[in-house]
């Protein structure tokens, strides 16, 4: 089938038809579902690129020809600033092979884990310029009538000056429209958007449940299979990223994949009470466990008019710089030493508290290893997680 392909499979613009001989693999840069990346010199151009190299036998085996030709249709047709840009493709006789722009600053999964890993976290100010970009792109996925399906921070890029490309489009939709691999192009869905169950069976096959990466950004209907509008997956997702730019972990993350989607399922999370009111506020309503009631799937600039981002021009992000990127931790000493004069400030002791803990227990969320720094503005604020809780504040259907 994939050499009947061969002669349709575009071109784009090249004149040179590129082939692999015209890079040199330097190293693996990134293993996902079905690709292998590939840092690369383009020899003819001098330059460096990122090579998506996927085996042909391996994509029909794991049963994803369809996910990767979609990959390429949308990489094609939907170009933005904030989307990574498909160079070019090619493919021989065992690889497909997509050519993409490289960037060095790897993924945005990774850089929250290097603040997260000592101990520090984004800055309100960073993360609210990052939120914004990416509901500059849930806009222009709207305008689009697409829906990405898998947005993580693991399928974020960052350019040079830091600033967020999505990537990895192997699961998203043209809604109303299902693609056919025959003439490799979105049709009108004749069944009336018929939804796509291939996630949920996936879901439901606990043998596939180590096969298919991070469960934590996925939406509860879509593990329940009763998806109304495949823009509320996109919509959890992105309220998931906020909570973890706030509190440094994800609301449902159990001790393995299993244990997540009972967590997901089960709909409620903690939150950390001494967030500003606007934040947790946001994080609530895009967190609304009701589908069609989540904020911003009947327009998502309910979600930009909210007052989270109150101050920020969507028009322009693109060519701001990137706030600060995150305030350093603490050690342990100065956190003691600062604890004296903060102390009355920030922690007052709650009568509830020892019951949250347990609740927390219940529900097998795992709790964070580390003690978050939050700053807000210029009022540097330290917040230690899992002793200021209070019951009312704390769990969210
Ligand atoms: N253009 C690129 N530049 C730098 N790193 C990349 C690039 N594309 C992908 N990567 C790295 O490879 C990882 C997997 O890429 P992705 O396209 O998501 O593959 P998969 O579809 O297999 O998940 C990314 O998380 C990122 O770390
Ligand atoms: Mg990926």
């Amino acid at each position: 089938m994939f050499e009947e392909d061969k002669k349709n499979l575009l071109k784009l613009n090249n004149k040179i038809f590129p082939q692999i001989r015209h890079y040199q693999l330097i190293k693996k840069i990134g293993e996902g579902s079905y690709g292998k990346i590939y840092l690369a010199e383009d020899t003819k151009k001098n330059n460096l690129v990122a090579l998506k190299i996927i085996d042909k036998t391996f994509l029909e085996l794991l049963g994803k020809t369809e996910e990767a030709f979609i990959e390429q249709y949308m990489l094609i047709n939907f170009k933005n600033k904030n989307i990574i840009n498909l160079l070019s493709c090619f493919q021989t006789k065992q690889k497909l092979v997509f050519v993409i722009e490289y960037f060095q600053n790897g993924n945005f999964e990774n850089y929250l884990k290097q603040i997260q890993s000592i101990n520090g976290i984004l800055s309100y100010e960073t993360s609210k310029f990052y939120l914004a970009e990416l509901l500059n792109i849930l806009l222009f996925f709207q305008e689009k009538n697409i829906v990405h399906l898998d947005l993580k921070p693991g399928n974020i890029l960052m350019d040079e000056r830091l600033h967020l490309k999505i990537i990895d489009f192997a699961t998203a939709k043209i809604i109303g429209k299902e693609y056919d691999l025959n003439t490799k192009k979105f049709v009108k869905n004749s069944k009336n958007n018929k939804l796509n169950n291939h996630k949920k069976i996936k879901l439901n096959n606990n043998n596939n449940l180590n096969l298919i990466g991070t469960i934590e950004y996925i939406s509860p209907e879509m593990i329940n299979g009763n998806i109304i509008n495949y823009k509320s997956c996109d919509i959890w997702s992105f309220g998931i990223i906020m909570y973890e730019l706030f509190h440094g972990y994800t609301p449902f993350k159990g001790k393995n994949n299993l244990d997540t989607i009972e967590n997901i399922k089960n709909g409620k999370f903690y939150i950390n009470e001494k967030l500003p009111f606007e934040v947790k506020d946001l994080i609530k309503k895009l967190l609304c466990y009701d589908q069609k009631e989540r904020l911003g799937i009947l327009d998502i600039k309910d979600i930009m008019n909210h007052n989270f981002f109150k101050g920020i021009n969507f028009d322009n992000l693109f060519n701001e710089k990137v706030p600060e990127n995150f305030k350093k931790s603490i050690s342990d000493s100065e956190f003691f030493e600062n604890k004296m004069s903060f102390h009355e400030e920030l922690y007052t002791t709650d009568d509830t508290e020892n019951e949250n803990e347990d609740i927390v227990e219940n529900l097998n969320i795992k709790k964070p290893n580390f003690i978050p720094n939050f700053s807000f503005g210029n009022d540097f604020c330290i917040v230690k997680f899992d002793k200021h809780i209070s019951l009312q504040d704390n769990y969210y259907y």
